[in-house]
């Protein structure tokens, strides 16, 4: 059976293996729930950005929500990839593991006044500028610190991403971005700002988007302002894309990275800004498929009208299928253990809404081990504490080398600033 997603991750004879290493393995060594990641993949994904734009001047900015683990964010720093960062938090883990602010792009539509302060302060390479209001508090933040902030607008260019509602951006109803009909008047704005520097013009118009035409025509709109801003006089030095490029869950075919960014070069050449400094803001493209959710099963319950398979991994490790309705592929770590029977795979959360696949074939007994693959983005780093359980441990793997990278967490680290009232 070929799994959908990346290589480094298949079965090597009966035993699923991320890289040279066997994932039921793995998860007896540092238990479950385990995310483990692969660099290899993470390595293949960045470079097929990387190869599309050799001998261009660009910036890789790994967006930081998609997996914020240091050592991850800390490998992409070593590979001298930038960051988008959306919160002063994102900053801080940039900083700690080994970060370039000079390379960091800040996007988010609320940024305070006090992550201004803090972001301007380390240096950043540039505020994706969100709305008039946004713009006119970074220009105090600026003016009250002596310093000046480069800032590029993020324009909503209103193209359908065809994705899902919860994570398209780039629609005129959502809450995103400066309207493309607005947008001049915002530049021009921006450029008597004082405190101010116009150093780009920004898009970000949604996630897992699985066509190259709505990228080109979000390029479209920006291309056509930065041609009427320049012939005004107001330069806008970088085109940052943003991220949003697909990948494959189950059966989707996004383009892959190398593909999408040729075709938005040639459309960047044919226009006649090929010269211009690119940035681009990939997540999940670089880390969803390095990345498996590893649990173990605790009951096989049959039912009337269903089985469920209860794993020790639940809606707060994992909360995609839960939030989005997401279909993420669920495999056994050792097969031919019997004949496949067809569970609901949930877990042990006190809600309806705890499940992570549905329908799916699996032969399993308590005590064995599954694997939820395209894992490595939005999963750990949407996972919360629900029903006071623990964070998983994270691994990172290269070759046969394993690395834990994140403890497993504690109830007394989960307690820890809680208060009892005083008196009795
Ligand atoms: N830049 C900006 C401004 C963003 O808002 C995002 C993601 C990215 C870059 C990276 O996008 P990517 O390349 O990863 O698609 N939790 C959802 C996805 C939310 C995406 C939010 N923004 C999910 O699990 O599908």
């Amino acid at each position: 059976m070929r799994l959908p997603g990346a290589p480094e991750v298949a079965y090597r004879g009966d035993s699923l293996h991320l890289e040279d290493l066997s994932v039921s393995e793995l998860a007896r060594r540092f238990g479950t729930p385990l995310y483990a990641y692969s660099t290899a993949s993470m390595e293949r994904a960045l470079s097929a950005y990387r190869r599309a734009l050799v001998g261009r001047d660009h910036l890789i900015c790994y967006a930081v929500k998609a997996n914020s683990n240091l050592a991850v964010l800390q490998w992409f720093a070593r590979q001298g990839c930038g960051f988008d960062i959306v919160s002063g938090g994102e900053l801080e883990r940039v900083l700690a593991a080994g970060g370039d602010a000079a390379r960091v792009v800040f996007s988010g539509v609320g940024k305070t006044r006090a992550e201004m302060a803090q972001a301007l302060a380390a240096g950043v390479l540039c505020f994706n500028v969100e709305s008039v209001g946004e713009l006119e508090a970074l220009s105090a933040v600026a003016g009250a610190s002596g310093r000046s902030a480069r800032v590029s607008l993020r324009i909503n260019p209103d193209v359908d991403a065809k994705t899902h509602p919860y994570i398209s951006t780039g629609l005129r109803g959502n809450k995103f971005g400066i309207a493309h009909t607005e947008a001049l008047a915002a530049f021009r704005h921006a450029a008597e700002q004082p405190g101010i520097e116009v150093a780009g013009i920004d898009c970000h118009i949604g996630s897992q988007i699985t066509e190259s035409s709505p990228y080109v025509e979000a390029l479209d709109r920006l291309l056509d302002l930065i041609e009427t801003l320049e012939a005004e006089g107001i330069a806008i030095p970088h085109l940052d894309l943003g991220g949003g490029l697909g990948i494959a869950y189950d059966t989707e075919t996004p383009p892959d990275a190398e593909e999408l960014i040729r075709r938005l070069l040639e459309r960047i050449d044919a226009r006649g800004h090929g010269g211009r400094k690119l940035l681009f803001e990939p997540g999940r493209s670089l880390v969803g498929n390095a990345g498996v959710l590893v649990s173990e099963v605790i009951y096989v319950k049959p039912g009337e009208s269903k089985n469920f398979c209860i794993v020790d991994a639940a809606m707060n490790d994992l909360a995609r299928p839960a939030m989005y309705g997401a279909w993420m592929r669920i495999v056994e770590c050792e097969r031919g253990q019997g004949e496949p029977q067809v569970f609901d795979v949930v877990g042990p959360i006190c809600e309806s809404g705890d499940w992570l696949g549905r329908d799916r074939a699996l032969a399993v007994r308590p005590g064995a081990h599954v694997a939820i693959l395209s894992a490595g983005a939005y999963a750990m780093s949407m996972s919360s504490n629900y029903n006071t359980r623990g964070r998983a441990a994270e691994v990172l793997v290269s070759g046969d080398q394993a690395w834990l990278v994140r403890e497993r967490e504690t109830t007394a680290d989960q307690i820890r600033g809680e208060h009892l009232l005083p008196g009795r």
